[in-house]
């Protein structure tokens, strides 16, 4: 299938404010050291790695809230690395980002409807509350809840309002980031079902950052592994936990208490 992703040798150095000079530009730190990779069509990527390995960096370089300093990033075939905001404007709608705190990205102020509705206005979307609606349908909310307040919801009620917002946009990708790290176990498992079922239903490329193993070999296709910014592994995800290659993938995978490979979201089912 075709890439929806080509990334090569991609780089990012962020200027060190602690060095800067007196006079001039500050120093760059390396964050990001050349990573080449793509990502087809349909595919889960898990992207995991210790805390400040870069998954972070890299996800905001895939949706362009961050410029790299060096290499390409083709998206559907276009090198997005450089295009200035006015030509990514149109792009945006088609990568979409379900952040890790759903009660801090979701304005307190505002009703879900007008929340979810708020991105297709600025894109100039036609049948707006029938869109949000259909959002509310998919995600497993009832209809009523767009006139509620995020602080009127359950953690997990948020996170779906998160990924309603997202969907809505019909987007052909979505970039998660740690998005369950802030739930309980129950609520995660319904989350991560209803995110696998969302990108098998309506063929999202999904790129799925998160530091817990056992949701990533699960849920993910395939999984890169990150560490000091740089790619140490990336494989289908049945062959990498089977037999990592990389003896940091196996430091990782010795640390996930009792991974239990029989239960797993099934993306061709159903
Ligand atoms: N705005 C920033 N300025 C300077 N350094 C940053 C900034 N954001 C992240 N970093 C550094 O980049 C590295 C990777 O961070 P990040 O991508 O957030 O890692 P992860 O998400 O894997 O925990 C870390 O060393 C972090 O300290
Ligand atoms: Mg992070």
């Amino acid at each position: 299938m075709a890439d929806l992703y080509t990334v090569s040798d991609l780089r990012l150095g962020l200027p060190d404010m602690t060095r800067k000079p007196l006079f001039g530009a500050a120093p760059r730190i390396g964050i990001l050291h050349g990573l080449s990779f793509s990502v087809p069509k349909g595919e889960v990527l898990g992207i995991v790695g210790g805390s400040g390995s870069g998954k972070s960096t890299l996800g905001r370089v895939l949706v362009r809230l961050l410029e790299p300093t060096g290499g390409r990033v083709l998206f559907d075939g276009q090198d997005i690395s450089h295009l200035p905001e006015d030509r990514l404007r149109p792009l945006r709608r088609r990568f979409q980002m379900i952040f890790q705190d759903p009660m801090s990205s979701l304005n307190p102020r505002r009703r879900i409807g007008g929340i979810i509705a708020a991105p297709l206005q600025l894109h100039g979307f036609d049948r707006i509350s029938a869109r949000v609606d259909e959002a509310l349908d998919h995600v497993g909310l009832p209809r009523a809840f767009r006139h509620r307040f995020p602080h009127e919801l359950s953690g997990g009620q948020r996170q779906r309002v998160g990924i309603a917002r997202a969907i809505a946009m019909r987007p052909d990708f979505i970039l998660a980031d740690e998005i369950v790290s802030g739930l309980d176990v129950s609520s995660q498992a319904q989350v991560l079902a209803l995110l696998a079922e969302l990108v098998r239903d309506l063929g999202l490329t999904l790129a799925f950052i998160s530091h817990d193993l056992s949701v990533v070999r699960r849920l993910c296709t395939s999984t890169m592994v990150l560490h000091q910014g740089r790619i140490v592994e990336h494989r289908p995800t049945d062959a990498l936990f089977a037999a990592p290659e990389a003896d940091y993938t196996r430091e990782l995978l010795d640390a996930i208490p009792l991974p239990d490979p029989d239960q797993r979201w099934d993306l061709a089912a159903g």
